[in-house]
């Protein structure tokens, strides 16, 4: 009897060992139920650390893994990665922050320039950034090829903003502990109250059953090149935020939410004041009678409402309609999660009524020409524009519609030639700037009327911005032939 229960544990040990050796297991939270499930499903593979309310701390491998992504849920696997048994069972203790009500009053007020960026939302533009984006081939996060997505979208999006010769605009990689892949993130500092956070995000990697081939083109190239387009018409349009807009591409978002969770523990930790997070993931596919579909759990009613009133008020019909509707995603299935869990107003339109989504997203037919047309993620574009003009407020000084048209320009004989006397505004400086938005000139404004020479430009096309403060400009395009 004594050796048999001695050969038990002989065996027992040495199964735990083996199973630790060949199985790579990672620390999560998901849903008790899901837990207590995969348990029964795979009781060697499951360890449940801890129960709290409707949630589990749970060690498994990754095998336990995917067999929960392909039992219990129809898309993703169905946790949250934590990175050590102390944070898995701490996430079930975490006190989210109260959202303060009324903490901000969420107007519409800005209908001239937000009917003018919507005018220039671009489709082709969308398309392009997918196709660009899903030739990277598989952007899961632990390839060397995820590293160079990201440093190639910070460098895209800094040209964007030297083109239109924003000053006020930088854009950093942001690194990760869990993930060697860093997410990027572009700021427009706000020109009344920086300290005032409005944020939108994606995810930047890509995930498929087939890891050798996982385009990721509406999960989620989609809603990077949504949100890419939008900023791109919100400086074309000249708009300088009152707040500060931060745009995001999350790295490994596919594992676990890993990048946006760290961006929002590590904004939680320093106290800063994001006002609301909007997720854009998967834009592309229009699979119901509706447009857009909020996701109305793990996000903010609140927030939920005033967009589905900026739709009311901005897309109700006309040239930019806009349908919309709700559903549930049943799990915190995107990057939004992430800052709902750190106590931040966040919100997720979706390209369909979940169920009604692509089906295809984490397999090789996630591609742009199986999937859809970029005119669905246009509405998407228009959206984000929407809330971020609404929700940063433009500063003054950058009303570009009357101010673009007090200044006026010629280029004669090698000189460019700039006329501010029909303008109120004090500029201080004026920038030349190249198609690859390099600052080829800068000169101080000390009167009305002046020139700049332009003689040492070679033919092409020149951005000239006119700045008062390093921070509101006016640009004008020009040619040299
Ligand atoms: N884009 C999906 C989320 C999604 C898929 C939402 C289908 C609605 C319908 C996302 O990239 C994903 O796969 N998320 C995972 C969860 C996450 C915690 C890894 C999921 O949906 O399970
Ligand atoms: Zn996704």
């Amino acid at each position: 009897m004594k050796k048999l229960h001695l050969i038990t544990l002989v065996a027992l040990l040495i199964s735990i060992f083996s199973f630790a050796q060949e199985q790579k297991s990672i620390y999560a939270t998901m849903s008790l139920s899901d837990a207590l499930e995969l348990k029964k499903d795979l009781p060697e593979e499951v360890e449940i650390l801890e129960k709290r309310r409707n949630e589990a701390a749970v060690y498994f491998t990754e095998h336990a893994g995917h067999f929960l992504h392909d039992k219990v849920l129809v898309h993703g696997p169905g946790y949250i990665f934590k990175s050590s048994r102390e944070e898995a069972i701490a996430a079930l203790y975490k006190e989210i922050r109260e959202i303060p009500a009324n903490r901000m009053p969420f107007t519409i007020t800005e209908d001239v320039l937000v009917n003018q960026a919507l005018d220039l939302i671009n489709t082709q533009n969308i398309e392009d950034h997918i196709l660009e984006l899903e030739a990277y081939g598989t952007r899961y996060h632990d390839y060397a090829i995820a590293i160079q997505v990201s440093n190639d979208l910070k460098d895209k999006w800094e040209a964007m903003a030297a083109l239109y010769g924003r000053t006020d605009v930088s854009v950093r990689l942001f690194n990760h502990v869990n993930t060697n892949m860093p997410s990027v993130i572009m700021t427009i500092e706000g020109a009344d109250t920086p300290d005032e956070f409005v944020v939108v995000g994606g995810h930047l990697d890509s995930t498929s059953w087939d890891n050798n081939d996982a385009p990721g083109a509406d999960d989620d190239a989609s809603g990077i090149a949504t949100m890419t387009e939008s900023i791109r018409a919100l400086f074309e349009l000249g708009f300088v935020p009152n707040k500060t807009i931060e745009v995001m591409a999350y790295a490994a978002e596919e594992i676990g939410l890993v990048g946006s969770a760290e961006i929002a523990q590590d904004y939680a930790n320093n106290n800063v004041n994001v006002i609301s997070a909007v997720q854009f993931d998967m834009t592309l596919y229009n699979g119901s009678a509706i447009d857009v579909s909020f996701i109305t759990d793990y996000t903010n009613a609140t927030l939920n409402n005033y967009l589905m009133s900026l739709m009311d008020h901005y897309n109700a019909t006309g040239d930019h309609q806009v349908t919309y509707g709700t559903s549930l995603c049943n799990y915190g299935c995107s990057d939004h999660a992430s800052w709902t869990g750190e106590g931040y107003m966040s919100a997720f339109p979706f390209e369909a009524n979940f169920g009604q989504h692509n089906g295809d997203i984490h397999s090789p037919s996630d591609t742009y020409s199986l999937v859809g047309s970029a005119s669905h993620s246009a509405k998407f574009a228009k959206l984000c524009t929407e809330y971020l003009i609404e929700t940063a407020k433009s500063n003054i000084l950058s009303v570009n519609d009357n101010e673009a048209s007090t200044i006026s320009i010629t280029t004669q004989n090698g000189q460019l030639n700039y006329n501010l006397e029909a303008s109120t505004s004090e500029f201080e400086s004026l920038s030349i700037f190249d198609i690859q938005g390099k600052k080829v000139s800068e000169t101080s404004i000390t009167t009305k009327r002046g020139s700049v020479s332009t003689q040492s430009l070679s033919t092409g096309v020149y951005v000239a911005t006119f700045t008062i403060d390093n921070k509101t400009s006016v640009s004008k395009k020009f040619i040299i032939k």
